[in-house]
């Protein structure tokens, strides 16, 4: 039998305890990694995953989550940054403490796990950090100002954060997902007046006519962090359905 791709390598997931981030730390763990899963709510994670309970928003505490989940894992080679919430509404929308909020969970949350990840990175040979992006970093979404912006910067963050550790052979990539059933879509649904009516046209905005599955992003995501993307870096991976790179014909 081959050796698993990730045999040997450890993985830390932000948000690792739902939707994507869960997909991608059960896919790692499957491909032979040893994997913890930084969240909030830790709890009820399938075996052998390992959660780790912890606030992005709280650099005191990443400090501590990340050096706990070196200890338990023995090292950190892999960080999937992907942590995050969604905001709605227009510029006129949201107040300064909301945008605030959102920025502090969605890019200051990477760059706090992501410096605190940093010493153990540097002593792996197959260093990969990647970072969950957004199709809204690459198009314009109504109604989606702010969550847009942060991950506008997830974006020029991952790019400019590859060139500083190019060097140190460390990697940093991230996925920008389409809209993706995961119980963040769920809740979303579930606010709306018509949720019925929400999921159809959700669906009909993918040209694929279907949201994106947790599953297919994880394994983007496990395709960037795998050293078998040595040579990869700096670069965001569409997994949207084709909804940034298509120009179609609306269906007869
Ligand atoms: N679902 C989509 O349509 C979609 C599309 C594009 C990008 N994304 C991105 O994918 C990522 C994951 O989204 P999902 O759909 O799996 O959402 P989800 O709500 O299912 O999972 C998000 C996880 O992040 C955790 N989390 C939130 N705030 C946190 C904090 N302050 N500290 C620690 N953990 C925290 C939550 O507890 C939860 O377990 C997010 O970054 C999101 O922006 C999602």
């Amino acid at each position: 039998m081959s050796t698993p791709e990730f045999a040997g390598l450890t993985a830390l997931v932000t948000g690792g305890a739902s939707g994507i981030g869960l997909a991608t730390a059960r896919l790692l763990a499957a491909r032979g990694a040893r994997v913890a899963c930084l969240d909030l709510t830790p709890d009820d994670l399938p075996k052998p995953l390992i959660g780790i309970r912890a606030d992005v928003t709280d650099d005191a505490g990443v400090r501590t989550a990340v050096e706990e989940a070196a200890r338990l894992l023995d090292g950190i080679d892999i960080l999937i940054n992907n942590a995050g919430i969604g905001a709605q509404g227009t510029l006129e929308d949201n107040t300064d403490d909301e945008w605030h909020r959102v920025f502090d969970v969605n890019v200051l949350g990477m760059v706090r796990v992501t410096r605190a990840a940093l010493p153990h990175l540097h002593r792996s040979d197959s260093a990969a950090v990647v970072n969950t992006c957004s199709i809204a970093a690459t198009a314009g979404l109504p109604d989606r100002v702010l969550y847009s912006a942060t991950k506008g910067a997830v974006l020029a963050l991952t790019r400019a954060s590859a060139a500083d550790l190019v060097h140190s052979g460390i990697r940093v990539n991230c996925v920008n997902p389409g809209t993706a059933d995961t119980p963040w879509i769920s809740r979303l649904l579930d606010r709306a007046a018509d949720p019925a009516a929400e999921r159809a046209a959700l669906d009909a905005r993918q040209p694929m006519g279907r949201l994106v599955a947790a599953e297919e992003v994880a394994a983007a995501i496990a395709y960037l962090a795998s050293p078998l993307a040595g040579s990869t870096t700096g670069t965001d991976l569409a997994v949207d359905g084709g909804m940034h790179g298509l120009r179609i014909r609306p269906r007869t």
